[in-house]
């Protein structure tokens, strides 16, 4: 397992360009399977999560390539509609595999994502989805089992702007008799992306973006080549990166009103924010202000996915912070390895109050989830002294060589084998 070795106090100067989103690579290859034509996706990063979305494909019978920065997919041979559990424990992600899988083959099985997460991060949106375009759901020793003899357009309300289950339901429906409405859609930018990469290869949606989707099944779906959005949080962690460091970057790629609420944040720390099209530059000098609060929200809210980020750039801001998690429970488990480095943070259920100290100092610390892991790294940068961060395995998942972008940037971190 690796490990980063990182010695605080450098500011960072330059310009980095964002990979393209996991958020839209993962349904966008899940997607890949709704056609026997071949599908390229440009410019996938490497990261884990992307490969191991891809092994699943792989394992479902399509022909997965990695041709240099793109990935190509093939899956007129694909022929199983069964996902195991050693497959969907390692991505819950691969439930989006559920309405590819019922719409290539009117049948899917899953071993329940995320092992035995499934009690914090449950599912129901997705099913209840399923239901109304007519698919049959049991469960058996540990999987979900869907089948429908056809998938049929409805009227779908839901409850919360599931990101996920939204784009499940275009997943599903995208080949339905008929017409489908979500109402009540998450409107992240990577359902835009999913919305456009299947009217691309021949869909029929409107409506991303907003609230109310609709879906026109259409009777087949054609190859296409694409290339996804650039990543919002990664370009996120950059922009706090530098805010928490010093100094001045420029990230490219990234649309400032995907970010809009994060520049918003920034601005009240005291950064200076320029944005010209697609590229954001930051400046960040002298002791920045906490804010005084933020809460996660869906989108255009702030972000979950930067939410620890931006508790490590408050803990070494003046001030006190309020931070309230509205979209995981249990998302503060960073916290005590903040704390480890001196930060002085409390956490009560979903709130957790930061108290700015003057400076973090270096420690040993351990990453245990991909933002909280990404969060450590920034704190670790801004720190006085050398700090560890042990386990690369979540920051991987996300992150395509996080280290080598940070040095080009100035950063000190090196990435060990341990
Ligand atoms: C996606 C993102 C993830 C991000 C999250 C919220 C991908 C691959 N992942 O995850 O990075 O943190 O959006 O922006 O795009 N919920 C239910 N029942 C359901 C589905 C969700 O109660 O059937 C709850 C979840 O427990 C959670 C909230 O809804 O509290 C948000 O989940 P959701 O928007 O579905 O997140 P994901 O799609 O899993």
């Amino acid at each position: 397992m690796d490990k980063y070795i990182i010695e605080g106090g450098r500011r960072l100067f330059g310009s980095v360009e964002a990979q393209s989103a996991k958020n839209s690579v993962l349904p966008l290859l899940a997607a890949s399977i709704l056609t026997g034509e071949r599908v390229t996706i440009r410019k996938m990063p490497r990261i884990t999560d992307a490969l191991c979305m891809a092994q699943i494909l792989r394992e479902l019978g399509a022909d997965v390539r990695l041709e240099g920065e793109d990935v190509t997919v093939e899956s007129a041979d694909a022929c199983s509609h069964r996902l195991s559990s050693a497959l969907t424990k390692e991505l819950r992600s691969s439930v989006f595999m559920l309405g590819s899988l019922l719409t290539r083959f009117h049948r899917a099985a899953i071993a329940y994502p995320g092992g035995c997460d499934i009690g914090l991060r449950p599912i129901d949106i997705h099913l209840n989805a399923l239901k109304r375009l007519g698919v049959d759901i049991s469960e058996r020793d540990g999987y979900i089992l869907c089948e429908c003899d056809r998938l049929r357009g409805a009227e779908i309300p839901i409850d919360f702007p599931s990101v996920g289950a939204t784009e499940n339901i275009l997943l599903a429906a995208v080949m339905a008799e008929g017409r489908t409405v979500v109402q009540g859609a998450a409107k992240e930018p990577e359902i835009i992306d999913l919305q456009n990469f299947l009217n691309a290869m021949g869909a029929r949606v409107r409506g991303a973006g907003s609230d109310v989707i609709e879906i026109e099944g259409v009777s087949s779906l054609g190859g296409v080549d694409y290339t996804p959005v650039k990543d919002r949080i990664e370009a996120g962690t950059f922009l706090i990166a530098c805010a928490v460091c010093g100094g001045e970057v420029e990230v490219k790629g990234v649309r400032a009103e995907n970010i809009g609420m994060l520049l918003h944040k920034l601005r009240e720390n005291g950064c200076k924010i320029h944005i010209k099209n697609d590229k954001i530059k930051i400046a960040s000098g002298g002791r920045l202000r906490c804010n005084r609060r933020i809460e996660t929200m869906p989108f255009p809210g702030f972000p979950t996915d930067l939410q620890a980020q931006i508790t490590a750039l408050n803990a070494s801001c003046e001030g006190c912070a309020l931070i309230v998690e509205n979209l995981f429970e249990t998302r503060y488990k960073y916290v005590p390895e903040l704390q480890k480095m001196g930060a002085d943070i409390e956490v009560k259920g979903r709130h957790a109050l930061v108290r700015g100290v003057e400076r973090l100092h270096g420690a040993s610390v351990v990453s245990g989830d991909l933002r909280g892991g990404a969060a450590l790294v920034l704190a670790a940068l801004g720190a006085e002294g050398t700090s560890e961060v042990l386990d690369l395995s979540h920051i991987d998942r996300g992150y395509s060589d996080l280290e080598g972008k940070l040095k080009s940037l100035g950063a000190d971190i090196r990435r060990v084998r341990v």
